[in-house]
């Protein structure tokens, strides 16, 4: 297969280790069916090493099988089809998605099992536009393997039927994932899930592994760590919050009970430009023009702007003070531009904490995807609570443990407009936190944003959150370079 297909399809074999984790979890304490032969499918099945390793584990437990392996690639359902000779298999060349057009019955049927490790296309790759519109999610971005989880808690037995997949670990915390998660949690429960810090094997993206169960009661979730698959501290069920599973991993400490009010959303909008603005910006930038300074995330830090004192690089060009002629601009991007030109906080868009620096004045555009978030009154007072809200130790733990896992590295999460304004806004009063961001001391607004919280910073959680978000928040002279 040649290097481009062999991307566009994810088509990498799964290493055998990681075959092996992911199927030796999908039967553990796992019942199978008694009277008749467990029935197991691989809906992307590549050389049939899932199925062939799951019949081989059921087969020395003493129980039968019967396989079912589908591929789209003519080449992979040869090579399943010589793996699984011998076996009682069949190995079906079509689009596993493509339920209105399956011939063969391949998605009729009902599955005690299914395993596998299926393409992870991206959501813009055209190709997934066709597979989004028979999709089981419905939702137009959800990517492929979202779509193949979600056909495979479809085809499970209801009750106890078990789903062993490797997929992207987005599926852990992206919004458009965010229909497989409630899903699962609404009619079953996870039980492993294997994260590895370090990218283990030759996939485009970073990866996970789950097992989800049917039918199954939300229990304590087994999980694996890293290439060796180190068994760790079992996490508490989450939900449809599987963020969380990777964030504590990472040192992200539990907030706890919280004194709350509402949202941020409440007090604020949020919003981020799109790739229009990001190249209309990149083109009319320059270090010496007239016009707004542009900050990009790699400028903010919590509580400061680093703008004129650190190098970035915008469209892979470097900037000392980099900023924006407007008449430079076509007219949609300056209309754009004009409207981020007003009181609002910058917020970093991929980080370890959440970092929003205040731009009272509203001299400052924002570098996509930096998310501007606006305050719904427009007071001074309101945008420095709003500034103190995010520069808060409870505030980064909340979002970490949501957001756990759509990083591009390991204790990294990207900062959705989205998930902003779903941040709980805390019933004590902001304006001791928001008086100390205005002088600049970040470690005073993190504790007074303890206490607004009913956290008492001295106490063991409050020690354990502020320790955790000073440690993780950059220092100065930190990172240097932007998308
Ligand atoms: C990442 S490979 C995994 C193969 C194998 N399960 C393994 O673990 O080594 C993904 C497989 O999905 C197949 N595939 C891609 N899109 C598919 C679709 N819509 N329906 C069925 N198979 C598909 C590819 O041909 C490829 O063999």
């Amino acid at each position: 297969v040649d290097p481009e297909r062999r991307r566009e399809l994810g088509a990498w074999y799964t290493p055998p280790a990681l075959v092996d984790a992911v199927v030796a979890a999908t039967l553990h304490e796992w019942r199978p069916p008694r009277d008749r032969a467990v029935r197991v499918l691989d809906p992307a099945c590549g050389d049939g090493r899932f199925l062939l390793a799951t019949a081989r584990a059921l087969a020395a437990q003493g129980f039968a099988v019967r396989l079912v392996g589908v591929d789209i690639d003519a080449n992979a359902v040869a090579s399943a089809t010589r793996a699984l000779a011998g076996l009682d298999a069949v190995v079906v060349r079509a689009d596993a998605l493509d339920r209105a057009g399956d011939t063969t019955g391949h998605v009729a049927a009902r599955f005690d099992l299914v395993v596998g490790n299926p393409p992870f296309l991206s959501p813009l790759a055209a190709r997934n536009a066709r597979v989004a519109s028979s999709s089981p999610s419905g939702a137009p971005y959800a990517d492929a393997a979202t779509q193949f989880l979600l056909l495979a808690w479809d085809l499970l037995e209801p009750a106890g039927g078990r789903v062993g997949l490797v997929l992207p670990q987005s599926v852990l915390a992206n919004r458009d994932a965010g229909v497989a998660r409630s899903t699962i949690a609404a009619s079953g429960a996870l039980r492993w899930l294997w994260w590895s810090p370090e990218p283990v094997f030759d996939a485009a993206v970073r990866t996970c592994a789950l097992v989800a169960e049917r039918g199954g009661l939300g229990t304590a979730v087994r999980r694996a760590l890293g290439p060796a698959f180190a068994a760790v501290r079992p996490a508490p069920s989450p939900g449809a919050v599987w963020g969380a599973l990777v964030a504590d991993l990472g040192g992200v400490p539990e907030p706890g009970a919280l004194a709350l009010d509402g949202t941020l959303g409440d007090h604020a909008t949020a919003s981020a430009g799109f790739r229009d603005e990001f190249y209309g910006v990149a083109a009319a930038v320059s270090d010496g023009c007239d016009g707004p300074p542009l900050v990009t995330s790699g400028l903010i830090d919590p509580g400061v702007s680093r703008w004129g004192d650190r190098e970035v690089r915008v469209a892979k060009r470097r900037y000392q003070a980099p900023r924006v002629d407007l008449a430079a601009l076509t007219p949609q991007v300056r209309r754009w531009a004009e409207r981020q030109l007003v009181p609002k906080v910058l917020v970093a868009s991929q980080t370890k904490v959440i970092e929003a620096v205040a731009d009272p004045a509203g001299v400052l555009l924002p570098g996509v995807p930096v998310v501007s978030v606006m305050p719904r009154a427009a007071t001074t007072e309101e945008l420095w609570r709003i500034a103190a809200a995010l520069t808060n130790p409870v505030a980064s733990a909340w979002l970490a443990r949501t957001a756990g896992g759509s990083g591009l590295s390991a204790n990294t999460f990207r900062v959705a407009a989205s998930s902003l304004m779903a941040l709980p806004w805390p019933a004590g009063s902001l304006d001791d936190a928001a008086a100390r961001l205005r002088v600049g001391d970040v470690p005073a607004t993190g504790r007074a944003g303890l206490e607004a919280y009913g956290v008492d910073p001295d106490s063991e959680r409050g020690r354990s959150l502020f320790t955790w978000w000073i440690a993780a928040a950059p220092r100065r002279g930190g990172r240097v370079s932007d998308r």
